[in-house]
């Protein structure tokens, strides 16, 4: 290749990583996987390795990571926060200990095995034993000081425990946001009319990045400690002490990281964890293998960008390739319209997809879906597929850009694009799509709890008029006639419909409130809702301030329930409900028995004479809380069946562990 070649392709390389690295950071719509991004910036380094007169101060390859922003004043690291380099097969991982090996003249090496969890790294200063400053990685060299925001998060203890703290410590680690609440936040975004975060790393970034503190601690996130960079007066002799260090000073480690004698382990670590890593509460991306010994740490020492005594070992992204047969349109239950592509079914990790979402218009146009295009598509944090890119080169040659629709696809009311908002929606509240929707979130196992009010079933009671709200529900039973008259209505079928309904009459005041569909109002907020409230006449009569002044329920919550109440359609219809026999107060039984109040539950393996839902459901009714970890806070541990390592958790801390029986004994007293 000649110079002038070589000169082309790195500029080529180096316009293709900075728009790659924009559309992740910024536009949060990666078209390419982290795979092949690497490939792009393995080649541009290996270019610059041959003719490094290409090297120039702003290529890619000199930098370390994002810039850090503005808002938040800068923090120059004490020590470098670096980056790993990556593989992504066994054959690499082998050559990487054939370079330690030859490093260090021993052909014989500990390592730790730690799980690579996709969130952001953040270096936390301890002075004296108490948080004193909380740093993102930023550019690796300089980076944002949100200590404040840090603070916020729970999971960072905010002084440390044992008399052997060092008096000057950092340690580092990774902020991450558990799957439950990513989904939960994307839900409350998505109802908002805000873009939803692309995926969980993302949603922890902004978050840390979020100005206001009370938001970063109503997220939810998390955090596992993964490094000691420095700690005076303290002799540590390998990555294994320090992570047993760390976990006794109250710092939280992944307890999943293993100690493995030789590459073996670690390779059976790997492959462990690719196929267990739907199981856990977060997403990962590889595992991150370390060579134990300090010693040996510091004999290995660095390249430019990276150490040579670590490595990450990446696992392929789950993605799969299919066509696009056609775009459709639904409308949610607050109106919102979003494009879904409609695919040739493919199988994608363990299960049949043949829909993934667009997000929403600018997104189809800032892919350029169209119809007949060959797409990847892949599943991030959310259960729901999404389409990451277009295989330009197949694109049949007749595909035209899609056009949104002007009005509602359902009712054909001209659609509406609110200021400020991405998504367009359809305006006519009776909008039959959104009645819908709304009786189907009604219906939610979460929510009110009505079996066989299906789909289908639901789409025919609103077609033929018989059900316009929730109260006409309660209203089948004296049109059980009409009903029966409905294809595949059989007697008993509808037997068992009407006992459901009825049977929904008497659920807890939380799941009713969750099931009005109140926009911002989530589970979690309903729960809090109906406990302070204690009835739906209380709730709607309640000013915004008094909302607001619940713990843990913001502003956007309390403006929405009160506009919610104020609408005399919803008036009439919580008349109704009442009218019908819905019971809209809480249980006298519940109202005495706040007896697990302020006390944090953890769940681990399965019940037998209830499901994980059922068992949240008391936990909460009672006033307690579960969360996803087991920490020092922890009130309970309940052990079901193949616990997994909360339990070892658990046991290393001393919290108290219930197994079944003990659990159902603490509800019954
Ligand atoms: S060690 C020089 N350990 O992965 C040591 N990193 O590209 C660098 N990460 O920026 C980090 N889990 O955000 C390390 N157990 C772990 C990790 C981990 C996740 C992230 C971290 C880092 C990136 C490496």
């Amino acid at each position: 290749m000649t110079r002038d070649q070589a000169e082309a392709r790195v500029r080529f390389l180096r316009e293709e990583i900075r728009r790659h690295e924009r559309l992740y950071y910024v536009l949060n719509a990666p078209e390419i996987s982290d795979e092949e991004y690497d490939r792009l910036e393995r080649e541009l380094r290996d270019f610059e390795t041959r003719f490094p007169e290409l090297v120039t101060p702003d290529s890619p390859t000199q930098r370390v990571g994002e810039t850090p922003s503005s808002e938040f004043p800068s923090f120059v690291h004490r020590t470098p926060m670096l980056s790993l380099d990556n593989t992504y097969s066994e054959d690499e991982l082998r050559d990487f200990e054939e370079r330690v090996f030859r490093i260090v003249g021993r052909r014989e090496m500990d390592y730790t095995a730690e799980l690579k969890i996709d969130g952001l790294s953040m270096a936390l200063l301890y002075e004296r034993g108490r948080l004193a400053r909380g740093v993102t990685r930023g550019d690796g060299v300089r980076g944002d000081d949100v200590t404040r925001n840090v603070r916020a998060i729970r999971a960072v203890p905010l002084v440390l425990a044992g008399n052997d703290v060092p008096g000057d410590l950092e340690v580092r680690g990774e902020v991450f946001l558990p799957r439950s609440r990513f989904a939960a936040i994307n839900e409350e975004r998505e109802e908002r009319g805000e873009e939803p975060f692309a995926n969980p790393r993302n949603a922890a970034a902004g978050t840390m990045k979020n100005l206001d503190a009370r938001v970063v601690a109503e997220r939810g996130l998390d955090v596992y400690a993964y490094q000691v960079a420095l700690a005076k007066g303290v002799t540590l002799r390998s990555q294994w002490e320090a992570l047993e260090r760390m976990r006794a000073w109250g710092l939280r480690t992944n307890p999943t990281s293993r100690l493995c004698r030789g590459l073996q382990g670690v390779l059976d670590f790997c492959s462990e964890w690719r196929d267990r890593r739907d199981s856990l509460e977060y997403e990962i991306d590889g595992v991150v293998v370390k060579v134990n010994e300090f010693a040996l740490q510091e004999e290995l020492g660095f390249t430019s960008k990276f150490p040579r005594w670590a490595i990450a070992y990446k696992y392929p992204a789950r993605q799969a390739a299919t066509v696009v047969r056609g775009i459709d349109v639904q409308v949610g239950r607050t109106g919102k319209l979003t494009p879904v592509a409609l695919l040739d079914p493919v199988v994608l990790a363990g299960s049949t997809v043949s829909r993934a979402t667009l997000h929403n218009e600018e997104e189809v146009a800032r892919k350029d879906v169209r119809e007949g295009d060959t797409v990847f598509i892949e599943k991030g944090g959310d259960v729901i597929p999404k389409v990451v890119s277009v295989v330009l080169a197949e694109r049949p040659e007749r595909a035209q850009p899609w056009t949104p629709p002007r009005a509602c696809p359902v009712c054909r009311t001209p659609v509406v694009r609110p200021d400020g908002e991405v998504e367009r929606r359809c305006p006519n509240a009776s909008c039959p799509a959104q009645v819908e929707e709304r009786l189907k979130h009604y219906a939610r196992r979460e929510a009110m709890d009505v079996e066989g009010l299906g789909d289908v079933l639901v789409h025919q009671l609103v077609e033929t008029g018989l059900v316009g709200d929730f109260a006409d529900l309660y209203r089948l039973v004296e049109r059980r006639e009409a009903l029966l008259a409905l294809e595949r209505m059989a007697d008993k079928s509808a037997d068992n419909l009407l006992a459901q309904i009825e049977a929904s009459k008497t659920r807890e005041l939380r799941r009713l409130v969750f099931g009005l569909g109140i926009r911002f109002v989530g589970e979690r907020a309903a729960m809090l809702l109906a406990r302070h409230f204690r009835s739906l006449d209380a709730l709607a009569k309640a000013g915004v301030d008094e909302i607001d002044s619940i713990y843990e329920i913001g502003p956007a919550v309390a403006h929405s329930v009160h506009h919610w109440f104020a609408q005399e359609a919803n008036g009439r219809l919580v008349e109704g409900l009442k009218a019908a026999g819905v019971r809209t107060e809480e249980d006298k039984g519940a109202a005495g028995s706040l007896a697990f109040q302020g006390q944090q539950f953890v769940l681990t393996g399965g019940l037998e004479s209830m499901t994980r839902d059922e068992a949240k459901a008391a936990i909460e009714a009672r006033g307690g809380r579960v969360t996803a970890s087991v920490s020092k806070k922890t009130a309970y541990v309940v052990v079901g069946k193949d616990p997994g390592s909360k339990h070892d958790k658990a046991k290393e801390l001393g919290v108290v562990c219930l197994d079944e029986d003990g659990f159902r004994r603490l509800l019954g007293g």
